[in-house]
């Protein structure tokens, strides 16, 4: 049994030779006694040519055949009279494994990506998934290869936490108690002591305290995992259920974090533009024409680098109405990211320093006292697609920082011990990895470069 990949990858290994192939039916064209079937296997765009005629067994009933069916094929590969095709299958024996009903939603025509988000579990047999999805695959391999070259750990951290570790409340609560059964304090509050864990727990919205405990113990650690953030944005670039990369670094600052950012990014570009050309190149015809002039430009160029207060500033003299007013001490609004980085950049984009406000309260407080050691990572058509900080490492800082912000520093006991411990310089980032793959592929929404989709009202698979 071959691909079809490979059969048009080493056609002369195979050409005269009698081979193997499964797959599902794209098109029949049937005649009164000989047929044509366009069979795709997933592996490779193009479909490969199954000729079939009276000398078939089951003749009749392959004629019958209709899309989506799975079948599995023997016959010897020729090269064929077509100009449409280099070869095709001369079909011996053609055997049904299943067919495919009539009402079979992947027709041979163009669906919009709206249409086949509905029918999410038969959409990777499109092209345009297809080929999504095998870039996702080897952009994954690709970060695990930057990290495991460089002598990163990687870690596991959990899925179930205790604590909240962005502070910022939007999290997916985990519970084992029937919501009318859930005991209530005098204040109508949930008792959790009587739950599960015997508090309150949540679905992680990063692993990066986690990382933290075992980069101080392991100096360079990463972790790629599930995350999730019960943010009820409706957007394009925002997902409930999302994968990210977050590496922690000890002894490190944030020009090393930076640093680290732009060579991992520049990697997983060169790899997968090298990897899975054929996807990047459907890609540059299909969905973004610019694409891969785009990539190779940032593989070649240096990032920029602007500070918040400079993002401030050129966004107000650029002339430009934006729906949300510019102000320092306001977050940057998508469409202030894109401005910078499309408009004014042209290429991605480190801004760093933001004000302490609109942080998380781990990120290490600047010598100014109003902002802290954040970067975050713009690129053109996407906006952020890092979020990263140098940490801060002094205990008293921090519970400083952690009591403006409201948080119970009780709850974070074991992450404070890291400052009491030995503690030291470090930083990380998080990268959203379907912001990634948007980057990577020209896709532009998030909820077509993750398989099964979580947004707001809609967790139908
Ligand atoms: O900027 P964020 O919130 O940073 C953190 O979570 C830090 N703990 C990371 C760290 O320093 N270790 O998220 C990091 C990245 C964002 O830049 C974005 O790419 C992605 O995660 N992200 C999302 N992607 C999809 N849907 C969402 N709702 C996302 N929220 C964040
Ligand atoms: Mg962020």
């Amino acid at each position: 049994k071959t691909t079809i990949k490979e059969l048009y990858i080493r056609k002369e290994n195979y050409l005269n030779k009698k081979i193997k192939v499964n797959g599902w039916v794209r098109t029949v064209r049937a005649s009164k006694n000989f047929g044509f079937i366009e069979l795709n296997d997933g592996t490779y765009f193009a479909n490969l040519q199954v000729v079939y005629d009276e000398n078939l067994a089951n003749f009749k009933e392959v004629s019958k055949l209709v899309t989506g069916s799975a079948i599995r094929v023997t016959g010897e590969l020729v090269e064929s009279p077509g100009a449409k095709q280099p070869f095709e299958l001369k079909a011996e024996s053609l055997e049904i494994e299943g067919h495919s009903a009539p009402d079979y939603p992947l027709q041979k025509k163009r669906h919009t990506f709206e249409f086949l988000r509905t029918i999410a579990h038969l959409r990777p047999r499109t092209n345009t998934f297809s080929a999504v999805f095998r870039v996702r695959s080897t952009a994954a391999y690709a970060i695990h290869k930057f990290f495991q070259e460089r002598g990163f750990v990687y870690v596991h951290t959990p899925i179930i936490t205790g604590s909240d570790a962005e502070g910022a409340g939007e999290m997916f609560r985990v519970t084992t108690l029937g919501f009318d059964k859930m005991p209530r304090d005098d204040r109508g509050n949930v008792d959790f002591t009587r739950d599960f864990f015997g508090k309150e727990t949540n679905l992680t919205v990063s692993g990066q305290l986690e990382a933290e405990a075992y980069a101080l113990a392991f100096g360079n650690v990463y972790t790629f995992g599930p995350t999730f953030r019960a943010e009820n944005s409706n957007t394009p670039r925002h997902a409930a259920e999302f994968w990210m990369i977050e590496p922690e670094m000890a002894f490190a600052d944030l020009q090393d974090d930076m640093d680290l950012a732009e060579d991992m990014l520049k990697y997983i570009i060169s790899y997968v533009l090298k990897n899975a050309p054929l996807e990047m190149q459907f890609f540059n015809s299909f969905i973004d024409k610019g694409l891969l002039e785009r990539l190779e430009n940032v593989v070649n160029a240096d990032f920029g680098h602007i500070t918040y207060t400079e993002a401030i500033e050129i966004l107000k003299n650029s002339g430009e109405q934006f729906e949300y007013p510019v102000e320092w001490g306001h977050d940057l609004q998508t469409e202030h990211e894109r401005y910078i980085t499309e408009k004014h950049f042209k290429k991605p984009v480190f801004v760093t320093d933001y004000p302490k406000e609109i942080k998380a309260f781990y990120m290490r407080m600047n010598d100014d006292g109003k902002t802290v050691a954040a970067m975050d990572l713009l690129a053109p058509g996407v906006g952020e697609i890092i979020g990263g900080s140098q940490r801060e490492e002094r205990l008293e800082h921090l519970g400083k920082r952690m009591d403006e912000q409201g948080l119970n520093k009780e709850e974070y006991w074991w992450y404070l011990d890291l400052r009491k411990y030995g503690g030291t310089r470090h930083a990380g980032f998080g990268l959203g990895f379907e912001r990634l793959i948007m980057y990577l592929t020209g896709m532009t929404n998030i909820r077509d470069v993750i398989c099964f989709p979580r947004t707001p009202k809609n967790a139908e698979f």
